[in-house]
Order: C-alpha cells, then sequence, then structure tokens
C-alpha cells in the first residue's frame, strides 16, 4: 500500500481518474484563486456570447457585484440555439417518463420547437421582455419548456414548486406581481391525481395580479377554467401565433433570468434573484467539472425543477453542456421500491444526482431492489440537500456504486446558484464532507468576531469572494440581501455568510454541520419556521405558534409545532389532525408538522422573541442552555 494512502478515505479507480475533465486540483485552485477574474473569463470563453463583457467582475457597488458587465448573451442561446448547429442537434436533449409509465422524449430540435412555440403563446399574451411569469407545474416536460420560454424572450421566471399549495403560491405571485400564470390541471404521485388547477384558482382568487392564466392538460381531472382569464396551452399551440420559429433575446449578462423564492429566518419567502450571464457560467462550469459530463453521458438530477437544484442541474447546466437528462414525474418507490433501480437501468444511466433523504428512503428497503437491476452504466453518483450521514454514503457507494462510483457531496444554496463546496471525481472522499470548495471560492470557518476557528472547531461557513453564480440580490429588497448575507471583515472586505455551520478537519476538509438559523431542511426542502407558523396561525382557532425541527430518521428533521389555542378551545386529537391538514393545505404537504402540542404559553425573551432553542432543547431532553434573556 501506498505510504500516503490514508485509511479514512475512499479513493476513485484509476479509470475515473484517468478520464476526468479536471486531472489536477490543487495547482488549478491555486490558479483560479489567485487569478479569479482570469479562471472565469476561461471559462465564460467556453459559452456564445452576442457580444463580450467590459469588465469580467464589477466590485465598484460591492456587494452587489456584476459579472461580465457589458456583454449580451441569453442563457437560452446556450442551451439550446448552440447545439442546433452542431451534432447535438438530434441529440436527446430530455428523457420524461410520468409516474403512469408514459414516455415523451425531445432531442435538441425538438426542444427548440416546443419552446419557440411556448414563446410565441407567451409573446401573444403580452408578455414582454423583464415581466416575471410565476410557473406552477407537475415534473412534465412542459414545466422545462415553460422556463425556457421565458428566459428566450427575456422574461423573469419565477417558479413555484408544484408541492406548495395554495397560501405559497398565493404569497409568491403576489411578491411578484405576476400578470401571467402558467400551471396543468394536475400532476399524478403515487397513483392518484394531484389537483393542481384548484391549488391555482384558490390563489388567483387571493391574489388577483394574474389576468391570463395558461394550463397545460396532463391528466383527465375536469378542472374549472375561468373563459376570460383561462386558456389550454394546446389550444394556444394550434394558433397560427404559435409558430415555431422565434428569435432569442439579446439580453444583457446582468438581465434578470429568475427569481426564486427562498426560506429565510424571518418573515416571508425571499425571492432570489439570479442574472443570465454570470449564472450561465457558473452552472455550466461545475456541472462540467464536478460531474464530469461526456457528451454521451445520460444524466439523471432527481430532484424537481421547481428547486434550486432542478434550476441549475435539470434544466441550465445540463442544457448548457448538451447533456442528455432524465425527468421521472412520480415517487421514487411507485408501484415498487424498485422504480429508480429500473429507470437507471432502462435508459442506462451514467450520473445520477439526487439527495440524502432519497437515498436513506429507498434504503430502507433493502439491498433486494437495487439487486434485481443491472446499474452497472452507473460513472457517478451525486448528493445534495443537507449533510450525507456515513451509514447512507457508505450503502450508495456499496450498493448503488458497486464501490466503483465516487460520491459528489455537493455543498450549495438557492443563493449561490451552484456547487460551492464539492469534490471532483478524481478527489479522495470522506463520508459525510462535501470535501474542498470549488475553483475560485476561498472558504473559511470563523467565530463570532469573524476569526478562523481551529482544526475540527465549529463556526460559520463563510465565503471570502463573489462568484460569477451567486445571486443578484432578494428580489425588490437591495437591503435584505446586503443586511442578511454580507458584512465586512477587519480590512474592509465583503464576506458572504451562508447561515451554516460547519468544521474543517486536519485534511482541510469542510465538514458543513447544519443551519444556525430558522431555517429547516425537511427531506431536502428548505422550509421556514416563520412559514409553519403564519399557517398554523391563520387557523381561526389559533392564537400563536412556534415550530422547530427534530432530527429525525428518514427526513433528516422533522417539524414540530406548540400552539396556543383561543380562550376557551380545549385541543384534542381531532384539532391536532385539523391543524396538521390545514398546514398542509396552506403551505403543501411537505410542511405538514408531524406533530401538534397544545400549550399554554411559550418561551419567550423579554422583547418577545419566540425562544425555540429552548423548545428544541426541552424535546430533546437536553441542556437548554443560557435562560438569560428568557421572560418570567
Ligand atoms: C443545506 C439546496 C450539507 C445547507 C442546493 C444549505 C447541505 C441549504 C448540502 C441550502 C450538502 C445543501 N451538505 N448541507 N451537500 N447541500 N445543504 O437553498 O444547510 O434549498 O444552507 O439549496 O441546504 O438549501 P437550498
Amino acid at each position: 500500500m501506498n505510504a500516503s494512502v490514508n485509511p479514512d478515505m475512499f479513493y476513485p479507480g484509476q479509470d475515473v481518474v484517468d478520464q476526468a475533465n479536471v486531472s489536477e486540483y490543487e495547482k488549478m485552485y491555486q490558479y483560479s484563486v489567485e487569478n479569479r477574474e482570469e479562471f472565469w473569463a476561461e471559462q465564460a470563453d467556453t459559452l456564445g456570447w452576442y457580444k463580450k463583457w467590459d469588465s469580467v467582475l464589477d466590485e465598484s457597488n460591492a456587494p452587489f457585484y456584476k459579472w461580465f458587465d457589458g456583454a449580451e448573451i441569453n442563457i437560452v442561446h446556450n442551451a439550446i440555439d448552440r447545439h442546433l448547429e452542431n451534432a447535438n442537434r438530434n441529440k436527446m436533449a430530455i428523457i420524461w417518463e410520468g409516474e403512469n409509465g408514459q414516455k415523451r422524449n425531445f432531442s435538441y430540435n425538438g426542444l427548440n420547437r416546443e419552446v419557440c412555440q411556448f414563446a410565441n403563446v407567451l409573446k401573444s399574451m403580452g408578455v414582454e421582455k423583464g415581466d416575471i411569469v410565476t410557473i406552477y407545474m407537475p415534473q412534465i416536460p412542459e414545466l422545462v419548456f415553460a422556463m425556457l420560454a421565458c428566459a428566450k424572450i427575456g422574461a423573469v421566471h419565477s417558479v413555484v414548486y408544484g408541492g406548495f399549495s395554495t397560501e405559497a403560491l398565493a404569497s409568491r405571485i403576489d411578491d411578484a406581481h405576476s400578470r401571467v400564470l402558467i400551471t396543468a390541471d394536475g400532476g399524478w404521485r403515487r397513483g392518484k391525481q394531484i389537483d393542481l388547477k384548484s391549488i391555482a384558482n384558490e390563489a388567483m382568487q387571493r391574489s388577483p395580479s394574474i389576468e391570463v392564466c395558461i394550463c397545460v392538460k396532463n391528466n383527465e381531472l375536469d378542472v374549472e377554467m375561468e373563459p376570460t382569464r383561462d386558456f389550454w396551452l394546446h389550444d394556444l399551440k394550434a394558433l397560427p401565433i404559435a409558430g415555431s420559429k422565434c428569435e432569442t433575446e439579446q439580453t444583457s449578462s446582468e438581465d434578470p433570468l429568475f427569481i426564486l423564492y427562498t426560506s429565510g429566518t424571518t418573515g416571508t419567502p425571499k425571492g432570489m434573484l439570479h442574472t443570465h450571464g454570470g449564472y450561465a457560467v457558473y452552472t455550466s462550469t461545475t456541472h462540467r467539472m464536478a460531474f464530469d459530463i461526456k457528451p454521451q453521458d445520460r444524466w439523471w438530477c432527481a430532484a424537481d425543477p421547481g428547486w434550486i437544484t432542478g434550476h441549475s442541474y435539470i434544466v441550465y447546466g445540463p442544457l448548457i453542456n448538451g447533456a442528455t437528462i432524465m425527468l421521472y414525474e412520480g415517487a421514487p418507490n411507485y408501484p415498487y421500491p424498485n422504480r429508480w433501480w429500473q429507470i437507471i437501468e432502462n435508459y442506462g444511466i451514467n450520473i445520477l444526482y439526487t439527495s440524502p433523504t432519497a437515498i436513506r428512503g429507498l434504503m430502507r428497503f433493502g439491498e433486494r431492489w437495487p439487486k434485481k437491476h443491472d446499474l452497472s452504466s452507473l460513472r457517478l453518483l451525486g448528493s445534495v440537500g443537507e449533510p450525507i450521514n456515513p451509514e447512507a454514503w457508505k450503502w450508495y457507494h456499496h450498493v448503488i456504486g458497486n464501490d466503483k462510483c465516487p460520491i459528489i457531496d455537493t455543498w450549495w444554496q438557492t443563493e449561490t446558484g451552484g456547487f460551492m463546496i464539492c469534490p471532483l471525481p478524481i478527489t479522495p472522499l470522506k463520508p459525510g464532507s462535501a470535501t474542498k470548495p470549488f475553483f475560485g471560492n476561498e472558504m473559511a470557518i470563523v467565530d463570532d468576531d469573524g476569526n478562523e476557528v481551529g482544526t475540527n472547531e465549529e463556526g460559520k461557513l463563510i465565503v471570502k469572494n463573489p462568484w460569477p453564480g451567486m445571486a443578484r440580490t432578494v428580489f425588490k429588497d437591495d437591503q435584505r440581501y446586503a443586511d442578511l448575507y454580507w458584512s465586512q471583515d477587519k480590512d474592509g472586505k465583503w464576506i458572504y455568510l451562508a447561515g451554516d455551520s460547519a468544521k474543517k478537519d486536519e485534511d482541510d476538509y469542510i465538514w458543513v454541520i447544519g443551519r444556525m438559523d430558522e431555517v429547516l431542511k425537511v427531506s431536502g426542502y428548505r422550509l421556514g419556521t416563520s412559514e409553519v407558523e403564519s399557517a398554523l396561525v391563520s387557523h381561526p382557532m389559533v392564537t400563536e405558534a412556534a415550530a422547530v425541527g427534530l432530527p429525525h430518521e428518514l427526513k433528516g428533521n422533522a417539524i414540530h409545532t406548540y400552539v396556543i389555542l383561543q380562550a376557551g378551545i380545549v385541543g384534542d386529537k381531532k384539532l391536532e389532525q385539523e391543524l396538521r391538514a390545514h398546514v398542509g393545505s396552506e403551505m403543501g404537504k411537505i410542511a405538514m408538522p408531524e406533530c401538534v402540542e397544545f400549550v399554554e404559553s411559550l418561551p419567550k425573551t423579554r422583547s418577545g422573541k419566540i425562544m425555540r432553542r429552548v423548545l428544541k432543547a426541552r424535546a430533546l431532553g437536553q441542556d437548554e442552555g443560557d435562560l438569560s434573556t428568557l421572560e418570567e
């Protein structure tokens, strides 16, 4: 055995190393942080620009950075148009399978036709450059077409995850003042039809800015259509206005591409705003380097396009890289727990990228399900969304990857646009660590005073530099963006605060521990305690509520809630069920609390803030910590 071999590490096989797109990390990393602008300019040069940039990075108004300012680009020009001029034209872009076995495939040429038609439909409905279009859809190809159609004409998409419900959708429509909503009659989950249109109808009633609703027919639900507002997409596509040719709009590098709402510490979800140029460069570079994408690869990111993971690594990064994308609408274990493994075998998937919660969920059914299938096409595996526990990592590596596929554990956020910490296929791995920073990024772990903590000590994870994929602001709230994420160190240098706690070990591997704020990761989905609380308080019998996340074997975290009822009302099992269901119908099933406990009071600070930390410690039987600010 080589003397430098570390027994705690998993080393990639020689075949993986031999074909890696990036064959060396340390030197290139050093180069990328010392010559950040050159590094990113070199990556940007691999894309198609209508006009090149005046400056790579404009720091004059930090922390409102600009990347590739002065350049003209459209991300769709890179994700579709460029491929039509080469051998990718007839290559499969999207392979889609529905839960009930439906199959639809689109070549890059076919994708272009769909996106052009959709774009023409949007134009005919008066959508213009800069308008924000809300999209609320199941995981069907039309969701991807809708996003790309918006981007193509310079409109801004705001995708609301199809698992969210009425209030979540209504508040996002409202914040964006969307005039157009794109939705579907419904989706499929575990053999049942999900009635999206009636949720959309109620949301449109609550937020009346919507004048046009375009509805995709996806299942057989009999839905209510409001004749002056609602249109079937297939009817519109049949009109002469929906031709299959449409020019891609030239947008500036810094023109908005999308907003995506995500949960924060307080108040309403924040609309994180991403732009065309830097985001295109960042998503495609990270995808190409970390996942070693090859022209013949079939790539499956088993997330929902409605979350950032889907935006960056189902839609934009992979399409820019000309990959073939797998898209599946349905549950991983329907009708049997081999559904995913069957998909991998049937389509010869080479790279699977998913979440620890999905792995734990499938692991629970045992090895016999994956063992029924030939998974030998897999070359790389990926993980995202929360720290992956070593047991799940090892199962994924051994049972799914047959001990030969490196696990690319990617740490990043809605705000970062793409991977910030992740291995390359050549990186020796430690189960549970996302390893080292991606190129260009200097990360550190600091204490409350901003000083770096020692080896293996826990602290706050920060990024010490801007990067092209970063969100540019919180929609309509520059101040909130600057205050929440950025601060200046002693030398006046701007640093980005991720909101996670982490450690760095003796090999400089980073171990992300979890959120430090009131953000919950439930089954990898990001939710705010405040959103769950306001859903509870919107019930007429509730006066006050608190939500905390407690560890859960499958979900990572489960939501536990504490509720104070209106005077005179007594809480019982029935009311508990009613309140859980109420949160489900306001927010979506994923936000449904595990339990509702009725209490007389909540621990609060003297200034009236609920001390969730105390509730959590009590529930776990742990030390309640410093109670000096607790109100008597
Ligand atoms: C967590 C998801 C550990 C983290 C892309 C972060 C992770 C939050 C990892 C962002 C990982 C994501 N290891 N933790 N590999 N990936 N997280 O915005 O707490 O939905 O701050 O973006 O997920 O969640 P978001």
